[in-house]
């Protein structure tokens, strides 16, 4: 169990991963975005002392914490610190083979989002990170500062789906350099009516996290080639939350259907239900999809 003082994330439809996982007791699992491992533990309750759980993520901070939380189950579970794209080539170094179902539950964990010192919320005051690995080079700060007005537009316009994206590109390359949330925020702030203001926020926040963390290459590299991991039979589940995101799973799902290589189990992607919508906010934008390799 998770420890009264660590950071709480409730998992995202956690009935639903377990029943369309439908996990073999002997089975081999890949959590490719372990987080705080909430799902992760669901999974090895599944599991028998045959069965094998690989987790991945590149949050430092995420993976200590994970680690911890799941001690009872070390002989069944292995965290690495890795990308999910780079899932095929950690299978082979550690020698684990094609496996029974993988799951990816996208975006960022509540560590991440209420800590006050990783830029990541447009609510608390910090420097503007939003690096995932904090090990990684480039931080928000940097594009904003770095990038020309057209990238910074193309940034917000692409991954932000915000159509004063020129508009606002233009008063952040005006006031640069911009260094902290509390500066990015008054600009912003003076780019939008009071009334759209958070929804401006939240465009122009998410598109900049999405650039620092390169979530859609990094995403479309795994669609290339998570096929390779899956044994006949296992099973893909993702779970994103932004239309960006949702978008590129079901293109990438429906395109290796038509080749005759995936089965969709969920023609529509499936929802939280208007329960856990109520207790679970990060649960209301959540879209689950789920496919069986043939
Ligand atoms: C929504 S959280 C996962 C929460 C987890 N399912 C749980 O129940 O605790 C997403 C996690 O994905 C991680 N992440 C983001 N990009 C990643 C990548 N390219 N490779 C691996 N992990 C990544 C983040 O650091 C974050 O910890």
């Amino acid at each position: 169990m998770i420890a009264s003082n660590t950071p709480n994330h409730i998992p995202v439809m956690p009935n639903e991963v377990l029943s369309l996982m439908d996990l073999k007791p002997q089975g081999k699992y890949v959590d490719g975005t372990c987080g705080l491992g909430g799902h992760a533990e669901m999974i090895l309750s599944g599991l028998s002392k045959k069965g094998f759980l690989l987790g991945l993520d590149i949050d430092k901070d995420a993976i200590k914490i994970c680690k911890k939380r799941l001690d009872n189950f070390s002989s069944n579970f292995h965290i690495e610190k890795k990308s999910y794209s780079e899932l095929s080539s950690v299978l082979k170094i550690i020698g684990m083979g094609q496996v029974d179902g993988i799951l990816l539950d996208l975006g960022l964990s509540s560590l991440q989002l209420d800590s006050q010192s990783r830029g990541f919320s447009f609510k608390e005051s910090s420097h503007l990170d939003m690096r995932f690995d904090q090990g990684s080079r480039i931080d928000a700060a940097s594009i904003i500062n770095k990038s020309s007005e057209s990238e910074i537009a193309d940034i917000i316009y692409y991954y932000g789906e915000e159509r004063r994206s020129r508009f606002i590109a233009k008063k952040i390359f005006q006031n640069r350099p911009i260094n902290t949330v509390d500066q990015f925020v008054e600009i912003l702030k003076k780019c939008a009516p009071p009334h759209k203001r958070n929804k401006t926020l939240a465009r122009v926040f998410q598109s900049f996290r999405i650039a620092v963390n390169k979530e859609l290459d990094n995403l479309s590299s795994f669609l290339e080639k998570y096929l390779d991991c899956l044994k006949v039979g296992g099973k893909i589940i993702i779970i994103s939350f932004h239309s960006l995101e949702d978008r590129i799973v079901k293109r990438s799902f429906k395109e290796s259907s038509r080749k005759g290589q995936l089965n969709i189990i969920t023609k529509k992607p499936i929802i939280a239900c208007e329960d856990e919508r109520i207790k679970n906010s990060r649960s209301k934008s959540a879209k689950l999809r789920c496919a069986v390799k043939l």
